[in-house]
This record gives structure tokens, C-alpha cells and sequence, in this order.
């Protein structure tokens, strides 16, 4: 039944689907009309940032971006659930249409732009939510906020989201926020990440609790900048990172009439770009700090892949839009 709901979403308009599938998650995911997506996957637990996952398969930021299907979500089976990116004021995003599915690749290229109902929209969700799992945080910045004034809304974020989070993910690798990559460089990222790490410091004493902190980074980076980005990560300290977001490369999708729409791609054409990217992360890390692969996966060889490349967990997105909850099933078995 689901997967035929899922087929007659997949042929209307893609950003109509997302809305109607979140309304719905919504509205059934604390009611028996969640058997229709419940599923019983068995544990495979994983230790890491020194928190216990069920099993290693995450659901990728941006899919709940407000937090309001976190229930629905962990009925499915996934091992973690990561909501937003959330800004500290709500903001509409960009003009529609916006989203665009490309299935002959099995991608996606959006352009949302960071909508969001605000951080403290999303805190109610949380505080509403059943869920007593793995919830990942994942923050940005507004984009009418200043690049030079970028901390400043990742603060808020992360002083309001702290004591609800069990990680919070730091999102400076979406395409859709003017300027939000260059964080990603040099004395950009530097700043931003030591005011981050003393503000973590802080919260955990008042809260009594550490929250880890990951970071988010593109796909679209030369070997060079990957180990920048590491070297960066280690002095910081920071608890971990999660590579990669959509890219920018048409490349794989040449031709196709969506190929030139402005946006991020994701999905299968990702798969190797993300895996690359994983890879010089990883021998860049020595695995001093964590990885979560995200990118193009979207079968369990994918997965495995991934965790070979020096991975320990991995999220999914456009491959679970278009595979639906069985992905998640065959992903988290090892
Ligand atoms: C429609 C859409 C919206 C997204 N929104 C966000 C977002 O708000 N924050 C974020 O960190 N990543 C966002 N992403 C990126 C995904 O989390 C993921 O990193 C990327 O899609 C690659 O994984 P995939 O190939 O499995 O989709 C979005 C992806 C898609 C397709």
C-alpha cells in the first residue's frame, strides 16, 4: 500500500508530494495510521561522538526541516533522524518551482533556500516528539544575516537547539544560501569554528550534558581543500563531520531538460563524488574525528562502500525518496 502511494506521489509535483507526505507523516505518526509505514528493523548497534546508534543508517538533513515527522520517521527504523536546517527566523526560501526530480538518474536538484519555520518552531516539534533516539540538529544561518555576521546565527541556533539535540550538525556546505560555502575556507572557517567550539564548551557546563558537534561540508572540493578542511577540524576539535551535501556538477546529468535548473543535485550521480570526498577525508583525519557518508547511497553495497572508505555511519535522502522505507531495512543490516 505505501509503495503504491509512493509511485502516484512520484508522478505529481515534486515539492506537492513533499508537503503532502509531510501532512500526512504528521498527522498519523502517534496514531495506528502509522502501520502503514512502521517497521520492525533489528539492531546493529554503533558507538560514536560517544553516542550509542541503533544502527547505522541516518535520515540526511532537509527532508523534515522543521522537525514535525521526527515519530513517523523513527517508526520507519532509521538508526537516527536528523531535522532542519533550521535558521534562527523563519524564512519563505526561494520562488517556486524550487525541486525538481530527474528519476532516469534516480536524482534530485532543489533549490529550497533554507525555508524553515525557526529554531523555535522546530523546539516545539522536538518537545512533542515520542522519539527517544538519536536526534541530529542541524543548523544554518538566514539569508538576509551578513556573511561576516554568520556566527551570530549559528549561536542562537546552537544556544536554542543545545539541550534538545543528542548532535548538532553546523550546515555551511549548502549551495542555496548565498556565500554559506566560503565558510568552508581558510580564516573563514577557522573563526567560525573556534566560536562554535567555546560556545559547546560553555553550554555543556551549564546543561551538565556534551552535545557533539559535527560539521557538514560540500562535495564540490579539490583534494587540497578537503585536507584544509581536516586540518581545520582537528585544531578545532570538533566532534565530527558529515560529507557530503548536494553538488553543483551537471556533469553526470548532462542533457537532461532539469540538467541546467539552478540548485544542488543529489542522488545516484552523487555517489562517487561523495565517496571520493570521504575517502581523502578520511586518510586526512587518521581517524582522529568521526565521518557520516551521505551522498548518492542507495543500496546496501553503496553503504558498505562508504563505511570501507572510512565512514562509521551513513544518511540517506533522494535514494529514500524514490526506494521508500524498504532502503532503509536493507541498508542497516550488515
Ligand atoms: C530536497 C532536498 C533538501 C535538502 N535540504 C538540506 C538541508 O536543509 N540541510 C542540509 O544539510 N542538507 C540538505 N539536503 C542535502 C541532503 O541532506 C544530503 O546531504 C544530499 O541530498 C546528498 O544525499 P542523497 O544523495 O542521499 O540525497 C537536501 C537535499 C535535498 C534533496
Amino acid at each position: 500500500m505505501y509503495s503504491l502511494v509512493q509511485k502516484a506521489l512520484l508522478k505529481c509535483d515534486p515539492e506537492w508530494s513533499h508537503d503532502f507526505s509531510i501532512r500526512f507523516l504528521k498527522s498519523t505518526q502517534r496514531n495506528f495510521l502509522n502501520a502503514t509505514y512502521k517497521q520492525h528493523v533489528d539492531d546493529s548497534p554503533i558507538e560514536c561522538f560517544g553516542i550509542t546508534f541503533p544502527n547505522r543508517v541516518g535520515l540526511a538533513a532537509g527532508l523534515d526541516k522543521n522537525g514535525e515527522c521526527i515519530d513517523a520517521f523513527a517508526a520507519m527504523g532509521f538508526g537516527f533522524v536528523e531535522v532542519g536546517t533550521v535558521t534562527p527566523k523563519p524564512q519563505p526560501g526561494n520562488d517556486k518551482p524550487r525541486l525538481f526530480r530527474l528519476p532516469e538518474h534516480e536524482a534530485i536538484i532543489n533549490r529550497f533556500g533554507f525555508n524553515n519555520k525557526g529554531v523555535d518552531y522546530l523546539i516545539e516539534q522536538v518537545k512533542a516528539a515520542k522519539f527517544k533516539g538519536v536526534l541530529g540538529i542541524n543548523i544554518g544561518k538566514n539569508k538576509d544575516t551578513p556573511d561576516e555576521n554568520a556566527l551570530d546565527d549559528y549561536l542562537i541556533c546552537l544556544d536554542k537547539v543545545y539541550p534538545h539535540a543528542t548532535y548538532i550538525t553546523v550546515n555551511i556546505s549548502s549551495p542555496n544560501t548565498p556565500g554559506l560555502r566560503n565558510l568552508q575556507y581558510g580564516e573563514a572557517l577557522d573563526s567560525l569554528l573556534s566560536g562554535l567550539k567555546n560556545r559547546q564548551q560553555e553550554l555543556a557546563k551549564i546543561h551538565n550534558k556534551y552535545i557533539p558537534l559535527l560539521i557538514k561540508i560540500a562535495p564540490d572540493l579539490s583534494e587540497e581543500e578537503v585536507k584544509s578542511i581536516a586540518n581545520s577540524l582537528l585544531k578545532a576539535n570538533i566532534d565530527g563531520v558529515i560529507a557530503t551535501n548536494t553538488t553543483l556538477d551537471r556533469t553526470p546529468v548532462a542533457g537532461h531538460q532539469h540538467a541546467e535548473e539552478a540548485g544542488g543535485l543529489s542522488g545516484k550521480v552523487l555517489t562517487n563524488k561523495s565517496l571520493v570526498v570521504t575517502k581523502q577525508l578520511s586518510e586526512a583525519l587518521n581517524g582522529a574525528i568521526p565521518i557520516i557518508g551521505v551522498g548518492g547511497i542507495s543500496s546496501k553495497d553503496d553503504a558498505d562502500a562508504r563505511i570501507k572508505a572510512g565512514a562509521s555511519l551513513v544518511q540517506v535522502y533522494s535514494a529514500f525518496i524514490y526506494q521508500g522505507p524498504a532502503l532503509i531495512k536493507e541498508i542497516a543490516s550488515v
